[in-house]
């Protein structure tokens, strides 16, 4: 053999046998629903087990080369002490323990405009930089933005002069249907057009006629939204029913917490008595920690069947 090859050959074995080698996972694809938190998995696996520099994490998105809006570095010196990564920054945080490997990204209240790529980039002490690539899908039920008449067309010309006009919002892309009083569908569907990115504009015809209420139905697969024109005025009579109920039971409940409170602390200071003690029961009211635990349980889960 060539003694020059031999060399190249030596320094690549040592050079391999010295750096760490490691690899990148993610889910290359994750789906939220609009409003739910969402896990983009990304972790990363070392060939040995002495690695105790730093681990630097970034997110981007959009684009691998853009500013991170994330990012974080942990000594990899201790698992017991706190690492700084699951603080949140907006609505972002670190799901797990990157001296663990996990540099999954959590986001919180996914909204439609968050959809997108997103990459999780790791750096280790004297590696190359690695990035791989998470795509997040937002679903989102139909909204209803608006429904009002207006005199503006409809996007064409047309004879009509005023039209009743209904914005929806979600992903897919709703489908919008009017109903009648009657809650049958009108003959004339009019028509829309794309007002944005998951946005739709239906329009029909508007006839000022007593009693007509006409509905703008929203439908996708994710579920559906109603809004009718003009508002019912039984619906809002029932609005203000409901809430003052619930004021005067807010109120009852609170007058009686102070009752009860009274009465404990007459306890406390009367003198013991012969008979059996009474003791006053104080209920304290802290954050519930289980109600985290579980959260992070159940997202836990996900994580795993994500994987
Ligand atoms: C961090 O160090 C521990 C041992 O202290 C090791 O088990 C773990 O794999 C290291 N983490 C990484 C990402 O190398
Ligand atoms: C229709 O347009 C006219 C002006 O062209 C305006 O005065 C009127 O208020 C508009 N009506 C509605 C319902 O928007």
């Amino acid at each position: 053999m060539d003694p020059s090859v031999l060399c190249v050959f030596l320094i690549l074995m040592s050079s391999a046998s010295v750096s760490v080698s490691w690899k990148m996972t993610v889910s290359p694809e994750v789906t939220a629903s609009r409003g739910e938190d969402a896990v983009l998995c990304c972790s990363i696996s070392l060939n040995r087990q002495d690695y105790s520099e730093v681990i630097a994490v970034k997110w981007t998105a959009r684009d691998a080369k853009t500013d991170p809006f994330f990012r974080c570095s942990v000594r990899n010196d201790s698992l017991e002490r706190e690492h700084g990564c699951s603080a949140s920054v907006l609505q972002y945080s670190l799901f797990g323990d990157p001296r663990r490997g996990e540099l999954s990204l959590l986001i919180s209240n996914v909204q439609l405009t968050d959809a997108g790529d997103f990459f999780c980039k790791v750096q280790l002490d004297g590696q190359k930089e690695l990035h791989k690539k998470v795509h997040l899908r937002v679903k989102a039920k139909p909204q209803i933005l608006s429904l009002s008449v207006r005199n503006q067309t409809c996007g064409e010309p047309s004879s009509a002069s005023l039209w009743l006009k209904c914005e929806v919002e979600g992903n897919p892309l709703p489908k919008v249907v009017w109903l009648s009083s009657s809650k049958r569908l009108l003959e004339a569907q009019g028509r829309g057009f794309e007002s944005g990115q998951w946005r739709w504009t239906a329009c029909v015809p508007y006839l000022q006629k007593e009693d007509q209420v006409i509905t703008c139905r929203a439908e996708n697969s994710e579920g559906h939204a109603e809004r009718s024109f003009p508002e019912s005025n039984g619906l809002k009579m029932t609005t203000i029913l409901v809430t003052v109920t619930v004021l005067m039971f807010l109120s009852a409940v609170f007058i009686f917490i102070i009752c009860l409170r009274k009465r404990g602390r007459q306890q406390v200071s009367d003198p013991p008595a012969d008979g059996p003690e009474l003791q006053p029961v104080y209920s304290v009211i802290v954050c519930d920690p289980s109600v985290q635990v579980n959260f992070i349980q159940s997202t836990q889960q996900k994580v795993d069947t994500g994987e």
